[in-house]
């Protein structure tokens, strides 16, 4: 993923910048996404919301990537390409979004379970989201009371073995450094591995981006190029957070309070830039 970039506090902010348009994206899916509706309608919203920030898709072009996002749905683990796929009542639905301005990128993830549809599987598909981003923040919390990037996916991996060992972690896809790329050094793998890593350093901006499913993680690409399905058509489910570390502690950038509700428990106040 190349070499890892130790951001300026001024080049930090505008990463800040594109991760709350990201964060934005956010908010209008989660206000305008609903059952019926196409996944090519959700990129349009996100297209919209990308237009008025002034800011351009990162991911279009990205590789050829042909959308604005990825929507990846149930047995879809990332990389989704919107489409005529209808969303419907009790779909699991992952956002993945970016934007780049000035240069400067921001790059996160959420998931939504639609409304009705069966209960019971509603239910489980409400629990993988819960834990899938559970896991993520205490691998965030790492960042802040860690020493490695390696720290990041033991915590990760301890995380999912002591609250849902029936859940397993997709390993083929990790997290990543970002700011002039969308994709740089350091690799932040979801598990733990044997390497401890580069140390966690201030100027680092990482993506942390779990991906759980309810059955096995193996995985295949389909004939699209992109979209990424459990073998076992089961469940899949992806969250994916921007962190900067600066000299006094760590924020989240795409969150307007950088994450401080969500780390309380870990015992971690985030620190704005
Ligand atoms: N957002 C993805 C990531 O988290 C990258 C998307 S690749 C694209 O790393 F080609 F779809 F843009
Ligand atoms: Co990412």
């Amino acid at each position: 993923m190349g070499d890892i970039e130790y951001k300026t506090r001024e080049q930090m902010l505008y990463c800040q910048e594109s991760a709350l348009i990201v964060n934005e994206i956010h908010n209008a899916l989660r206000e305008s996404v609903h059952v019926g509706m196409t996944t090519a309608e959700a990129d349009d919203i996100a297209r919209d919301v990308l237009v008025s920030a002034g800011a351009r898709s990162n991911f279009l072009g990205y590789y050829e990537y042909p959308a604005h996002i990825c929507v990846s749905v149930n047995e879809e683990i990332v990389h989704g390409i919107p489409g005529e796929r209808v969303i419907q009542s009790g779909d699991i639905v992952s956002f993945d979004c970016g934007a780049v301005k000035n240069g400067w990128h921001g790059d996160s993830c959420f998931t939504m379970v639609m409304p009705g549809g069966d209960e019971a599987i509603a239910k489980s598909r409400q629990r993988l989201s819960d834990m899938t981003e559970e896991s993520m923040w205490a691998g965030i919390a790492a960042i802040a009371n860690g020493a490695y990037i390696g720290d990041i996916g033991g915590a990760i991996d301890d995380f999912v073995t002591e609250n849902s060992p029936d859940l397993d972690i997709v390993l083929d896809y990790i997290g990543h450094g970002i700011g002039s790329q969308m994709h740089q050094g350091p690799d932040v793998p979801n598990y733990r591995t044997r390497a401890r890593g580069p140390k966690i350093r201030s100027g680092m901006i990482l993506c942390v981006e779990p991906m759980l499913t309810s059955g096995s993680q193996d995985n295949v690409t389909l004939d699209d190029g992109w979209t990424v399905v459990t073998l076992d058509g089961k469940d899949a489910c992806h969250w994916e957070c921007q962190v900067a570390v600066h000299d006094r502690g760590i924020w989240v950038l795409n969150k307007p309070d950088g994450g401080a509700q969500r780390l309380e428990k870990y015992g971690v106040t985030p620190l704005p830039l």
